[in-house]
């Protein structure tokens, strides 16, 4: 029976060369909509297939909650969440930005988390309480402290042509303070450069737990604040994440407070 650190590395390795087997190779009839904008497309079928039936196989004690609907309900304390390819939309149109994000919880808290970037080969890893890696090494989030060199980021919901909360007015306000703003397509490794500092920060809204399990526990480890967009704890099961280095991540949650009071006042 592998560890399961082990288990874990292999599994979003795995994944990853199931997902690496359709990119820039797509048909149109193994893409489908979840949504008007949502896609969703065989690649993220068949990594999730392998992810569920790898945990089930090693670990049949184990709960899962995938997003393409694997669904196990154990005995044992641990759940698995699983996000077989975060950037579909990028995917979808052969834009080389995604990965593989898998999180595991141990009753209440995120234990253990990766995300695998197949197209770059970087795999990032965190246990908590002994620190993240990229690739073997440890990581850290930048030591930027000054909104104005910051490079920030963020993405924006599915619902974004239907809803009113859309982020595009923290996204103004972050463009007039930020030296620059991305939109990379998958918030599991926007929180992965958080943690190795690339990028100094990240906010988003309307995220699920599979999009951030990994990558809160990486960003943690990695020496990073992660709450909600308020400054108050991550719901994970309703995630409206706010990650950065911790004296950027009070700056950034000033700048969510300035524009929540504009909108009521
Ligand atoms: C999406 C990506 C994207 C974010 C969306 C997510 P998916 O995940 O992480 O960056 O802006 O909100 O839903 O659908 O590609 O797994
Ligand atoms: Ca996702
Ligand atoms: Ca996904």
């Amino acid at each position: 029976m592998p560890s399961l650190r082990e288990a874990l590395i292999e599994l979003v390795r795995g994944a990853g060369q199931v997902v690496m087997g359709y990119f820039r190779r797509l048909k149109e009839s193994e893409i489908g909509h979840k949504g008007k904008i949502n896609l969703v497309t065989e690649a993220d079928l068949k990594a999730e297939e392998f992810i569920a039936g790898y945990i089930r196989e090693r670990f049949p004690d184990h709960s899962i909650v995938g997003e393409e609907g694997a669904k196990e309900q154990g005995s044992s304390d641990f759940l698995w969440l699983v996000d077989p390819l975060d950037g579909t939309t990028n995917f979808a149109h052969g834009f080389p930005i995604f990965a593989i994000s898998v999180g595991l919880m141990r009753r209440d808290e995120v234990v253990l988390g990766a995300v695998y970037d197949p197209v770059h080969d970087e795999l990032f890893i965190a246990e908590r309480g002994a620190g993240a890696l990229l690739n073997g090494r440890p990581i850290r989030v930048s030591p930027e402290e000054e909104l104005e060199r910051a490079l920030l980021a963020t993405g924006f919901p599915y619902d974004v042509h239907e809803s009113e909360e859309d982020n595009l007015d923290f996204f103004a306000a972050f463009m007039h303070r930020a030296q620059a703003i991305r939109r990379a397509g998958s918030a599991a490794i926007d929180l992965c450069y958080v943690a190795c500092g690339r990028f100094d920060g990240f906010w988003e809204l309307k995220l699920y737990p599979w999009d951030v399990a990994a990558g809160w526990v990486i960003v943690e480890e990695a020496g990073g604040v992660v709450t909600d967009l308020s400054g108050g704890p991550l719901d994970l099961w309703h995630p409206n994440p706010l990650a950065a280095n911790p004296t950027l991540h009070g700056k950034m949650a000033e700048v969510i407070a300035g524009v929540r009071r504009a909108r009521t006042g």
